[in-house]
């Protein structure tokens, strides 16, 4: 909860094209979807100094296909069969965690 008040927000008018803002700022994008095609993030590779932005989608559709496209990259989180999905804050919580393990700050 306490870094809900230390992180920045902001809000893009327009979607997916607000991402450019992201992007223009150094970002690259990562799409998290559980779809099983898509790229595991225990395989995933970042460079060094690689700087990642995270989209997340709603709770019942998840992402659009727009959204998708203009991403481009699309990372899962693995989960059992059984599951459909994770809830979203679930999903940016492990994310953040397995992406920021052994990264500066
Ligand atoms: C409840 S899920 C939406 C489920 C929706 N049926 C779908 O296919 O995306 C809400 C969001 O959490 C994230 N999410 C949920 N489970 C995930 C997983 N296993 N791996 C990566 N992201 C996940 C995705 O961003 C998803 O759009």
């Amino acid at each position: 909860m306490g870094e809900v008040f230390a992180l920045p927000y902001a809000y893009a008018e327009r979607f997916p094209s607000g991402l450019d803002v992201v992007t223009d700022a150094g970002f690259s994008l990562l799409a998290l979807t559980p779809d099983a095609s898509a790229e595991s993030i225990d395989d995933l590779t970042l460079g060094p100094d690689e700087k990642v932005a995270l989209v997340l989608g709603a709770e019942g559709p998840g992402l659009r296909a727009e959204t998708m496209d203009r991403v481009g990259r699309r990372v899962r989180i693995p989960i059992h069969g059984q599951v459909d999905s994770l809830n979203v804050a679930a999903a940016a919580a492990i994310a953040c965690y397995v992406l920021g393990r052994g990264r500066p700050g």
